[in-house]
């Protein structure tokens, strides 16, 4: 005041300052301050283990009742390897001289790791920055602090660093992490540690996300609540196919995200056909309904929906076979044989080595008697011009009589196991012409119906069926085809492992067709079994992108071998939250929550919801 007549001294008044700072800091104790009603410490991380899981900072990072603070501070190359080198040599002396068993086996611990450190550094040309984390642990009242204290050690000593409460640097240490201080020298002094950049950022698996392909469609949002963005047809180094596969326990959202999908791309123009062993895609079709973009097909001999097993289709060829086959010209017949060799032995897997045999040449003498010989092209051909049941079964039957005596009794089998498929019950499924058309964008075979039949039934016109999509995704090179096959356990036969393979075959192919397969499942296991591991395994892993939703037992230690999982993958996976997946994209993983509007949910026919 200028004026002396009106100085005079303002006491303290607390309330006033309450009122104006209302949070009141107390950093009296050592160990501890008060920071409004909350009791607070702040820790610093002193010793990070040489080698870090990936997402280790999650784990430090979300820890209730805390704020972390990761100051970085760069160095030089040259500065570096000093620094390094003065460590170890001195934490190498240290250890020599002490008589403190435990202090030895500290120091000798820290030389250790920091020659650990450079050998990365030198050998792996590793970036390496200086790291200072604290941690401030904020409880409500005593008890519910020392909880969160002994929390925070427990939590951080089990990713392997070592924890220092400041004691007498709580002030300093309360500016470094607050936002309106720059960082603290003193505090960097005591917490900075030499770590390699791709440890620290490796350290956030989810958290690092953004994925946004620029073009494609919304799947969701990541941990952070920041939309995904996924385009199916993007190629890039890690990204080298467009196969999706869909793993989950029952009722985790699989379907739910294969419709969103589905309806995005059709959207997007592409064509779409879907294996349906539980009518769960019938909404999606009745979406599409007018116009004729979307077909609905009742898989079980549905009048307009008969598939002939005996039209010649091609056949999705692996490296050797097609080398095998542009070498020495192998006709369409004969790889057709090839796939009614695994039609059959999915339908009759009674048959013997013998029947297979007299089947195969009963094959190619109905062929011939349609002008089918391994030169012929059937390019041209209508559906009208292939054979059908009836006419293999007549011609076993014109072959028996004519047959060695020593096999009319195999004849005679054979021809009564095809009755059925000719005259009886099961003729309604392949005995006839191809009356399946393909020009609707979105087709649906329905198997549904097939639940009264046996499991040999259903995997027999399920291959049937994903023959046929082959035809359709290799028709055009460049037409864009995704094949969906919900439930694919079902074609998992360990007796006849060539289906699994020819799911296999059908991926890989699909990236030089412009085709996208999906596969969902949630059988794990069953595609380890180590009968047909050797084709089932790649159709889970062969694909760029997985989705894995929750799964437990078995099926959790399965998924987790068969992709790798680091612990906080595989803790994902096991929390099993519905909606909520791993996604691996190329080389990145990261969560996703299919979070989607309400009313693209309703356009599924997604009831309940979360
Ligand atoms: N993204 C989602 N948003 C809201 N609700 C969902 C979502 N995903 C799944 N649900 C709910 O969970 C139910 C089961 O989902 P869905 O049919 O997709 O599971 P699934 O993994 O295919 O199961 P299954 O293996 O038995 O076929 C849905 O009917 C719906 O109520
Ligand atoms: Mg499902």
């Amino acid at each position: 005041m200028r004026n002396k007549k009106y100085q005079f001294e303002i006491e303290d008044n607390n309330v006033i300052r309450a009122a104006i700072a209302p949070m009141g800091l107390d950093f009296r104790p050592n160990t501890r301050f008060y920071m409004g009603d909350y009791i607070c410490r702040i820790y610093a991380i002193m010793q990070y283990p040489p080698t870090q899981d990936y997402g280790w900072v999650s784990k430090i990072n979300n820890i209730a009742g805390t704020i972390v603070n990761f100051t970085s501070t760069p160095i030089t190359e040259t500065n570096i390897v000093d620094q390094l080198s003065k460590i170890i040599n001195s934490a190498r002396a240290e250890a020599e001289n002490t008589r403190d068993a435990l202090q030895r086996q500290r120091k000798t611990k820290t030389a250790d790791d920091t020659t650990l450190l450079m050998a990365r550094m030198e050998e792996n040309n590793e970036k390496i920055a200086k790291f200072c984390c604290t941690i401030m642990v904020m409880g409500n009242d005593e008890i519910d602090f020392e909880q969160k204290c002994n929390r925070v050690e427990s939590i951080v000593s089990g990713v392997g660093c070592k924890l220092r409460c400041l004691s007498r640097m709580q002030k300093d240490a309360w500016e470094h992490i607050s936002p309106s201080y720059a960082p603290v020298e003193l505090i960097c002094d005591v917490g900075n540690r030499p770590m390699p950049v791709n440890a620290f950022y490796g350290g956030f698996p989810f958290q690092n996300s953004g994925f946004n392909d620029g073009v494609g469609y919304y799947l969701g949002v990541d941990n952070d609540g920041t939309p995904i963005i996924f385009d199916l047809w993007k190629r890039d180094g890690a990204r080298t196919n467009s196969n999706i596969s869909i793993i989950g326990g029952s009722g985790k959202g699989k379907t739910t995200l294969v419709k969103h999908i589905i309806v995005s791309e059709l959207i997007r123009g592409t064509k779409v056909i879907v294996i349906d062993p539980e009518t769960e895609y019938k909404s999606i079709c009745d979406l599409f309904k007018e116009d004729g973009i979307s077909r609905w097909i009742d898989a079980c001999g549905g009048k307009n929906g008969m598939i002939n097993p005996l039209q010649i289709r091609p056949k999705p060829l692996s490296d050797e076979e097609e080398e095998e086959a542009e070498s020495k010209g192998i006709s369409e017949l004969a790889l057709h044989l090839k796939t009614l060799e695994i039609f059959f032995e999915l339908y009759l897997p009674e048959l013997t080595q013998i029947q297979k045999a007299l089947l195969t040449k009963a094959l190619i003498a109905m062929y011939a008697k349609f002008n089918i010989t391994w030169d012929t092209s059937v390019k041209y051909m209508k559906n009208t011009d292939f054979p059908i049941m009836s006419d293999l079964y007549n011609t076993l039957v014109e072959q028996r009589k004519t047959a060695d005596k020593g096999v009319t009794d195999d004849m005679d089998k054979l021809i009564l196991l095809l009755e059925n498929i000719t005259i009886g019950a099961d003729k309604f499924l392949w005995n006839g012409h191809t009356t399946m058309q393909s020009n609707a964008q979105l087709i649906v075979f329905d198997t549904q119906n097939m639940k009264i039949m046996s499991d040999a039934m259903k995997s027999t016109q399920y291959f049937n069926l994903l023959s046929w999509c082959w035809q359709q995704m290799s028709a055009d090179r460049n037409e864009k085809v995704m094949v969906v096959c919900d439930e694919a356990w079902l074609l998992i036969n360990p007796d006849v492992p060539q289906a699994m393979s020819y799911l296999r075959d059908t991926e890989k192919r699909a990236r030089k067709y412009s085709g996208a397969l999906a596969v969902a499942t949630q059988n794990v296991i069953d595609f380890l079994d180590p009968k047909v591991k050797l084709y089932a395994q790649p159709v889970l892993d062969l694909p760029s992108t997985k989705f894995i939703f929750g799964c437990e037992g078995d099926d959790l230690k399965a998924v987790s071998t068969l992709y790798n999982f680091t612990q906080a993958q595989k803790e994902l996976v096991a929390a099993g939250n519905r909606a909520e997946c791993l996604m691996k994209a190329g080389g990145r993983s990261l969560k996703l929550k299919v979070q989607l509007p309400e009313k693209r949910l309703k356009q599924l026919g997604v009831v309940g919801g979360n």
